[in-house]
């Protein structure tokens, strides 16, 4: 028995633009019917790193029995569909032609709208399906792997991009300061985990704020720091501990990423910051974020960390706002890595 009717708006989200395979049902914008994660981390840990090839030949592997978990979980088929939401930017290539390719077929079979989603806006919009008493205007902070952007929002859709990185972005260097640190892939999580057991105040890393005005990032060099921290330890036959490094770096990107959110809410009347992206799982962040926020009377949210990370359920959500705006996406959607905000 079917449990979609007439008048809701169903909505199947599709994401494939890095290591996870994911489709979710969402009806009405806020209930989630179905979210099925096919992750490939086991098969890229062993490089240290996505192997981008490796990524879409998994993604075409697992593609269809994911999106059919879905179906079934959610007791809904294409028929039911309003729209089909799909991620086609920015994130490797061969990932996203996969998603954005099924993801087309399944919506002009079915004779329903696409709609192409941003994954950026993508991870933001986890907070609309997590919180339903967001107002604007507020503040994001999107913290991932490939991105580091302070945002604001007028409204949906209508949005500022205040900062942004110059160069690494904060999870890109947690990822490579654990590898260097010999603590595997996904770096971040790992860099939680030990860093829980070290001092955070054993290396004093350098916090790269850039010009005093600027809300800009600037990971690189920071990271650059860990690594010369550890070459040097290395010539002179140190052993420095692990624990107090995963710590000590840690904080310090944690301190950047708080006081350049605490400038951009001083600059602007957003009342509401929304934390997202997978390092937004971060403990520490989250911790230090609210300490500082709730001093200013600014409301904190964040999504559960698994819709911090990449999943289909934060793509059908930014769907069905762009569904609401009828704004849909010709047949010709291309997948296009270097998307920006
Ligand atoms: O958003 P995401 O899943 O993929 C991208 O769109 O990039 O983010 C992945 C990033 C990785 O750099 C990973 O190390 C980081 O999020 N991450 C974390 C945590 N969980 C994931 N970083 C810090 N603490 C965590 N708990
Ligand atoms: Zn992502």
């Amino acid at each position: 028995m079917s449990l979609a009717s007439d008048n809701q708006i169903i909505i199947l989200g599709i994401e494939t633009s890095c290591d996870e395979t994911s489709a979710a049902v969402l009806v009405n914008g806020t209930e989630l019917r179905s979210h099925i994660i096919s992750s490939q981390i086991a098969t890229h840990q062993k490089y240290g790193g996505v192997v981008p090839e490796i990524a879409s030949r998994e993604h075409i592997l697992h593609f269809q029995k994911v999106v059919q978990e879905a179906f079934t979980e959610a007791q809904v088929g294409f028929n039911h569909l309003s729209a089909i939401a799909v991620t086609y930017g920015p994130g490797l290539v061969g990932s996203l032609l996969v998603g954005v390719a099924g993801a087309k077929a399944i919506a002009y079979a079915a004779g329903i709208p696409l709609i192409g989603i941003n994954h950026l806006e993508g991870h933001i919009y986890a907070n609309f399906l997590t919180h339903q008493d967001l107002t604007f205007p507020l503040l994001a902070l999107l913290v991932s792997g490939g991105h580091t952007h302070l945002i604001y929002f007028e409204d949906h859709g209508r949005y500022t991009v205040l900062g942004r990185t110059r160069d690494d972005a904060a999870g890109e260097a947690l990822d490579k300061v654990a590898r260097a640190l010999g603590l595997g892939y996904p770096g971040g999580p790992q860099i939680q985990k030990a860093g829980q057991t070290g001092d955070p105040a054993a290396f004093d890393f350098p916090r790269a704020m850039l010009e005093p005005d600027s809300l800009d990032f600037s990971f690189s060099g920071m990271k650059s720091a860990v690594l010369n921290t550890l070459n040097s330890a290395r010539m002179k036959n140190q052993t420095l501990k692990t624990e107090d490094l995963a710590a000590s770096f840690q904080q310090a990107v944690v301190d950047v990423l708080v006081r350049k959110s605490v400038l951009a809410l001083e600059r602007t009347d957003a009342k509401i910051l929304l934390l997202a992206g997978g390092v937004a799982a971060n403990t520490l962040l989250r911790e230090t974020l609210e300490f500082e926020l709730v001093k200013r009377g600014v409301g904190l949210y964040y999504p559960p960390p698994v819709l911090c990370t990449d999943n289909a359920a934060m793509i059908a959500t930014a769907g069905y706002y762009h569904y609401l705006a009828k704004d849909f996406a010709p047949w010709t959607l291309n997948a296009v890595p270097g998307l920006s905000f």
